[in-house]
This record gives structure tokens, C-alpha cells and sequence, in this order.
């Protein structure tokens, strides 16, 4: 107890809230006005903006290399950029952008196989467009991010890659999982170590955390990189900010403002219940770990104005 309220302390000077601009941040599927949702919209703009200029930039937008824009997928028609977070819903807005493009006949978002959406090769992204055309789009089309509480993205992606039993999982464990249990487990067996199945969330943390070289590669996997490296938030002024807590009023928005509104994005998200079980998993890892873990991800959780209540425990609110 007495170590929760150092830990609260210290969070409580750490974490920066501006202000709340997300009173129904709270899950609730229900729909509001677009009205409604477009001042939120807006409102988590200005709190971008804010947050950036309080931050010394590394780049300008010049300095990127193409290959900084790959997570930002192309929609000429639509004048659409969309870049894409792993674990934010990217699989429903990846569909959504076949049938806008064409690619698939259907109206149907859910009926579109999961491996086809993310298929090499799908959409084109702004890495390949000449750099002069690049600073048009960017500054006339539309430009959509959707975000995450970190931790719960990070959490979401160890249960899916880490502990899950898909084939994407058996991919993620026999690259990384082996790397992770050979690093951090001591007298690990020979099972876990020819089958990488069975990390903790504490080695994984670990490894995150680990600032060596070595595993440099697999840290920077998209997957748990953070939203901030993936889609430059400071430099790309997006126009439709959506969080996954407002999922579906935010895609509404989106598919509204591109003329899409015929489209119906699916209402039934299946959640998998990470932001439930997230307290659990992080009571595995020490206050220092945390720590490390939280300035990671520092600018996600900045820029887009989330806090740690939900790890920290029930009595801060
Ligand atoms: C971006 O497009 C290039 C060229 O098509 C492709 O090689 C690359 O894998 C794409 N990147 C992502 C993240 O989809
Ligand atoms: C769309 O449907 C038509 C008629 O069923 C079919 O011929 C065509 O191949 C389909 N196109 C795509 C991209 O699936
Ligand atoms: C584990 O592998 C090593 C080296 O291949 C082998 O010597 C040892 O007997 C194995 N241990 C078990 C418990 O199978
Ligand atoms: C980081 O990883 C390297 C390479 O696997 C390892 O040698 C080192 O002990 C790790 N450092 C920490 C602090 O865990
Ligand atoms: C959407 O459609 C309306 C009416 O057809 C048109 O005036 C408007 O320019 C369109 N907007 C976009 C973003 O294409």
C-alpha cells in the first residue's frame, strides 16, 4: 500500500494533463453527434499541437527518410492518408479501405479475411510517392490516426504475438520470443528454448527496455513501437484524430468527411478484454520497470492525453 502511494506520487508529477478534452473516453459504443464528435476531434488536435511544441523536435519534416512515411497508406480518390497503428483497429480500417478502393466487392467490412487486409502490397504508401507530391498530399487530404492507451496497445500486442497460439503468434514467438527467453530467463528449458512460447510480460518488459543494439530490431517491431515513432504526430497535422476508446463515433466522422458514409463500419468490436485484465499483468513488473516502460512510450501518452490510472490502481481518480 505504502508503495502504491509513492508510485501515485510520482506519476502524479510525471504525468502531464493538460486538460480533459475526452469526457466519453469511457468505452461507451454509443453514437454521438458528428457535431459532437468533430469538436473532439478538434479539441485533440489543439492538445497535439500543444503537447509537441512543448518538446524539442528531432526532425523536421524534411529530414524524414521515405521509409518514415511506410505507415501511411494512400487514397487518392478519397484524398485519404491513413496511418496505420498495429493493435488500434488497423484490420477494420485497412477493409474499409479495399472497398473504397475497389479491391473488394462487398460492402460487407467483416467479411473481408483478416491476412487479405494485411497482405504485401495492398495499399500503396507514402514512402513510395515522389517527395514533391508527398508535400501536396500532406497538405491537402485528409490525414487519419487512430490511437490507444500505450500500455493497453503494448499489452494487447503481448497477448496476441507473445501468448497467443495463431499462426502470426507461433511467427512473432519463433523470432522474438526465442531471442527474449535465451536474454532474460535463467536456466531456461528446452522446450522454451527451441519453441519461444511461453515469455512473461516481465521478460518481454525487459527486453522492450533493453537499449542494446543487438535487439534493436525486434524492439523497433511495429507492433509495439510507439504511435509516435510510427506516424509523426509533430510534423503531420492530422485532421481526424480518433482514439480506439471512441472507435466507432470517430470512424463515423471519418467516413463522413471522405464522402464514405455508405460504408458501415462495424459496430461490433469483439474486445478481447485487455483493458480488464491490464492492472493484472502490469502488477507482475516492478516500479522501476514500469518506469523505464513509461518513458517509452512518454509521447504517446503526452500527445494524445492519457494518464496512468489504469495501471497505478483504483484509488486515483
Ligand atoms: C510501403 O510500400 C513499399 C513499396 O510498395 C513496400 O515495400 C513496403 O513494405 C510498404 N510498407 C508498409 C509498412 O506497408
Ligand atoms: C466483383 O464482382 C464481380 C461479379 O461478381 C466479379 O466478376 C469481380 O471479379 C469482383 N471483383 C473483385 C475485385 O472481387
Ligand atoms: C536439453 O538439451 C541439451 C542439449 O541438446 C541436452 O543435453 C539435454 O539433455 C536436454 N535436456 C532435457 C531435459 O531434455
Ligand atoms: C540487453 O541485451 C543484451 C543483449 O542480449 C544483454 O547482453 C544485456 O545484458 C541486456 N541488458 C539488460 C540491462 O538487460
Ligand atoms: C462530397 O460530396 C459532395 C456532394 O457530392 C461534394 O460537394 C464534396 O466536395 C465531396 N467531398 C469530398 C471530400 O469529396
Amino acid at each position: 500500500m505504502e508503495k502504491m502511494r509513492i508510485w501515485n506520487g510520482y506519476f502524479m508529477l510525471l504525468v502531464c494533463v493538460l486538460f480533459s478534452v475526452s469526457g466519453n473516453d469511457d468505452g461507451s459504443m454509443t453514437e454521438h453527434s458528428l457535431e459532437l464528435t468533430q469538436s473532439l476531434n478538434l479539441a485533440r488536435q489543439e492538445l497535439i499541437q500543444d503537447a509537441c511544441r512543448r518538446f524539442p523536435l528531432k526532425w523536421s519534416l524534411d529530414e524524414l527518410t521515405p521509409s518514415q512515411f511506410e505507415h501511411i497508406l494512400v487514397d487518392d480518390d478519397h484524398k485519404l492518408l491513413y496511418c496505420y497503428v498495429p493493435k488500434v483497429a488497423c484490420t477494420n480500417w485497412k477493409r474499409v479501405l479495399m472497398i473504397l478502393a475497389g479491391k473488394w466487392n462487398d460492402t460487407d467490412v467483416l467479411s473481408i479475411p483478416a491476412s487479405l487486409a494485411h497482405s504485401p502490397g495492398m495499399f500503396r504508401n507514402l514512402s513510395t510517392v515522389s517527395k514533391e507530391d508527398r508535400v501536396a498530399m500532406l497538405e491537402n487530404y485528409h490525414k487519419m490516426i487512430i490511437v490507444r492507451n500505450p500500455f493497453e496497445r503494448l499489452l494487447s500486442a503481448y497477448r496476441n504475438k507473445l501468448e497467443g497460439e495463431t499462426q502470426s503468434a507461433k511467427y512473432f514467438q519463433n523470432r522474438v520470443g526465442k531471442r527474449i527467453i535465451r536474454a532474460y530467463r535463467e536456466n531456461p528449458s528446452n522446450e522454451s528454448l527451441e519453441h519461444g512460447h511461453d515469455v512473461t510480460f516481465k521478460e518481454f518488459a525487459m527486453f522492450l527496455t533493453n537499449k542494446s543494439e543487438e535487439l534493436a530490431d525486434v524492439v523497433n517491431n511495429e507492433h509495439w513501437q510507439p504511435i509516435t515513432n510510427l506516424c509523426h504526430p509533430c510534423l503531420i497535422k492530422y485532421t481526424l484524430v480518433g482514439k480506439y476508446e471512441t472507435l466507432l463515433d470517430d470512424s463515423l466522422l471519418a467516413l463522413h468527411t471522405i464522402n464514405a458514409s455508405h460504408i458501415q463500419f462495424p459496430r461490433l468490436i469483439h474486445t478481447s478484454g485487455t483493458a480488464e485484465k491490464l492492472h493484472g499483468y502490469f502488477s507482475q513488473l516492478d516500479l522501476p520497470l514500469i518506469r523505464r516502460l513509461y518513458k517509452l512510450y512518454k509521447y504517446d501518452y503526452r500527445l494524445f492525453n492519457y494518464d496512468l490510472d489504469n495501471i497505478v490502481g483504483y484509488d486515483l481518480g
